[in-house]
């Protein structure tokens, strides 16, 4: 009996567990295995497909490929219960339902988009003996509206068809067994951000959007609501019925979709996709969702159409802003470059260099206005140097390369009391001069500006003529070859910081020299520093350069212009000035009266004397610079010039066209 009760023991737990999987197998079986599914992506589903639909390798759901007049079906292979209880026993109220999808339809022209696709709960999922087009692949053209059609559709209609009394081409539309909709409404949502108000959507406008159908058995309550994939179902639904889905479908359905194409190119496709009975659909996963294909001709048109022409015309518009920017550069630092010039390279100077130097030749940078040009102070950009940039215009080839030449030698000169030229640069009808930069500007404004500069002392004025005549040894005698500096004047001398006098503006007046031509008789330099002969030979010589000097002696020593208006509207001279203090027995009265008698006498009698020596009409009378040099010095005594010597009307001399042969008979009285 144990052994009895034993087993029966067993056997009743067997039985249990054989029956407790019986009831557990049955039951699957009955429901489907489930009550519910949900996609998001389709990659590796196992669908029920036919006629266009795929899944492509990225996972969406293809109803249609963009073949035209084709149609396409996709079903959840199992049915499910709709009419029964999961245990398949038939229940008073209808099951409730719930389908959701993300869904994005590709069309080549949004109006003449064809056909439409719809989501289907339906008897059978065999759609074979349907019609593409129009007829949604739900239906053929002879049973329209036949109650055998069981199913229960909701279509994404992207045609405007009168057969089926559409109300335009981008609708939603509740189907029965006919695709004449109990409801329809064009495509949108009730936006909640917006207070429920309509928001118009474009099922063809191949952007992803969700659909969400809903069966409440119990209310026999239908509602389709459609939406942006990003947003939320709106609380209001699109589109809401009444109807007793029990007297169309039967206890069994399948859930799937059913799409077609028309004349012109769509396709459909399908992203993600949920089902619930008697419960709301899953949720889908967007950020699972497959990407949607690029599509040929509607982006790539979209591209042409919008964005190239924009991207094209920004790039055209920004070739050509550089282009203008690198042209205006070009002529805002153009500058003239010849072959004959690379010899002088050292020498070259960028104008960019210049410009930037003297911030574009501003007022600010102006130093001054002389005979040839305007002068710029500037800071080099690299070396930060201080330099005086002297812009000479200039539209002449003839005699540039000489002068050219001269700038370079001249750059190679190095005398303390000499100007440096750094450098030049050549422009179209510009050349530009690079000097030192002198803080304490010319010496002209030390003898006349008042207002500005303090009035130098004898001793100042005295170290600035042995400066300048030392200067003129070297570019005479000194110095590998003769340079002529042929325009020596207050104005050309600058001084430093220690006002140690330094000639400046070398060769210029040859530019111009050359400029005029050998046939003219046009004389360079500045009257009343012109030695006479000048006006005869045009031929500047080292003894014209000791005439200015002697006539810048002279200007220094009295603090008087070469030549000035006297009071009865003459003009006096500067020589004539002296001479006549010298006649009456005082020559140092023609010192500077601004020096208030503070002057060394014999220093200024020699500076007088030399001056009027040095500017002697005659040439043979002059000494050369060394001969200053040395009078300056007191290395040698100072000339032997009387009265008696100079007593002849040389201002006269200098005025009238007189022989050398007369100026020598009368000075060698
Ligand atoms: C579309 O599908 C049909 C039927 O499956 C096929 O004949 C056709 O070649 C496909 N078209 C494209 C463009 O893939
Ligand atoms: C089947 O399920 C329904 C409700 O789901 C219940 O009312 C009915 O009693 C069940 N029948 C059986 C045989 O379990
Ligand atoms: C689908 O229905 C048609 C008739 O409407 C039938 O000929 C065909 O065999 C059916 N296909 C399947 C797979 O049941
Ligand atoms: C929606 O579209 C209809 C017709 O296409 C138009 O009349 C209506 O103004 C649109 N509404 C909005 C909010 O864009
Ligand atoms: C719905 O239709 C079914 C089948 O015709 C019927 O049995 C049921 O009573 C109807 N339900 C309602 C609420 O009308």
């Amino acid at each position: 009996m144990r052994s009895i009760k034993r087993l029966s023991l067993l056997q009743h737990l067997l039985f249990f567990f054989l029956f407790l999987f019986l009831i557990l197998d049955l039951s699957e079986l009955a429901t489907g295995q489930q009550d519910q599914f949900v996609y998001s992506g389709f990659a590796g589903a196992n669908l029920a497909l036919d006629g266009t639909a795929t899944i492509t390798p990225d996972g969406l759901l293809e109803l249609t490929n963009g073949t035209f007049r084709l149609r396409g079906h996709a079903f959840h292979p199992t049915p499910f219960y709709f009419s029964r209880a999961p245990n398949g026993t038939a229940v008073q109220a209808p099951q409730s339902f719930a389908v959701s999808y993300v869904f994005a339809i590709y069309c080549i022209q949004a109006q003449t988009c064809g056909h439409g696709m719809a989501s289907v709960v339906a008897a059978s999922s065999n759609f074979s003996d349907t019609m593409p087009t129009q007829y949604l692949g739900l239906i053929n053209d002879h049973n329209n509206g036949d109650p055998a059609n069981r199913f229960f559709a909701v279509e994404l209609d992207t045609n405007w068809n009168d057969e089926f009394k559409d109300i335009d081409n981008n609708h939603v539309g509740i189907d029965i067994n006919n695709l004449v909709s109990v409801k329809s409404s064009s495509a949108g949502y009730y936006d909640d951000r917006d207070e429920g108000n309509f928001q118009n959507l474009t099922l063809a406008s191949y952007k992803m959007m969700q659909v969400w159908v809903e069966y409440d058995g119990g209310r026999r309550q239908i509602s389709v609501s459609l939406a942006p994939v990003d947003m939320a179902k709106p609380t209001k639904p699109l589109l809401s019925t009444t109807y007793n889905l029990s007297t169309v479908l039967p206890d069994m359905v399948y859930v799937g979709f059913s799409a077609s194409t028309g004349s012109f190119d769509s396709r459909q496709y399908v992203l993600g996709w949920s089902f619930g009975i008697n419960r709301p659909s899953p949720a889908i996963d967007i950020t699972k969702l497959p990407k949607l294909p690029r599509q040929g001709p509607k982006p790539r048109s979209k591209v042409l159409e919008i964005v190239l022409p924009i991207v094209s015309a920004t790039f055209v518009l920004a070739v050509g802003t550089v282009v203008i920017l690198l042209v205006r550069r070009r002529l805002r630092y153009a500058e003239l470059r010849e072959d004959w010039e690379t010899e002088f390279g050292p020498h070259r100077f960028s104008y960019k260099d210049l410009f930037h130097a003297t911030k574009g030749f501003k007022n600010k940078n102006l130093l001054g206005i002389g005979g040839f040009g305007k002068v710029y102070k500037g800071v080099l950009p690299k070396s930060k140097v201080e330099i005086a940039v002297k812009r000479i215009s200039h539209d002449s080839k003839q005699g540039m390369k000489e002068f050219v030449a001269e700038v370079a030698s001249i750059g190679r000169l190095q005398h303390r009391n000499i100007v440096q030229l750094h450098g030049y640069c050549r422009r179209k009808a510009e050349l530009l001069l690079v000097y030192d930069y002198l803080s304490n500007g010319s010496l002209d404004k030390y003898l006349y500006d008042q207002e500005k500069k303090p009035t130098l002392t004898w001793a100042q004025r005295y170290k600035i003529i042995k400066d300048i005549a030392s200067a003129l040894l070297y570019l005479h005698q000194e110095w590998e070859k003769v340079v002529l500096h042929r325009d020596i004047k207050p104005s050309n001398v600058l001084l430093d910081d220690g006002l140690n006098g330094r000639l400046g503006d070398f060769g210029l007046a040859r530019l111009y020299d050359h400029e005029t031509g050998p046939q003219t008789t046009h004389v360079v330099g500045t009257i009343g520093y012109l030695a006479p002969e000048l006006a005869h030979t045009n031929k500047a010589t080292p003894l014209s350069d000791v005439f200015s000097f002697g006539m810048f002696v002279l200007e220094v020593t009295c603090g008087r212009k070469p030549i000035e208006p006297t009071s009865q509207g003459n003009q006096l001279t500067l020589v004539r000035w002296v001479i006549d203090h010298w006649h009456q027995g005082f020559l140092t009265d023609a010192v500077d009266t601004k020096l208030r008698g503070a002057y060394n006498v014999d220093e200024a009698c020699l500076a007088l004397k030399l001056g009027l020596l040095c500017s002697h009409p005659l040439i043979n009378l002059r000494p050369n610079m060394r001969q200053v040099m040395q009078y300056l010095n007191g290395d040698m005594p100072p000339p032997d010039l009387n009265l008696t010597h100079m007593s002849f009307n040389i201002p006269s001399l200098m005025q009238n066209e007189v022989s050398v042969d007369d100026l020598r008979a009368a000075l060698m009285v």
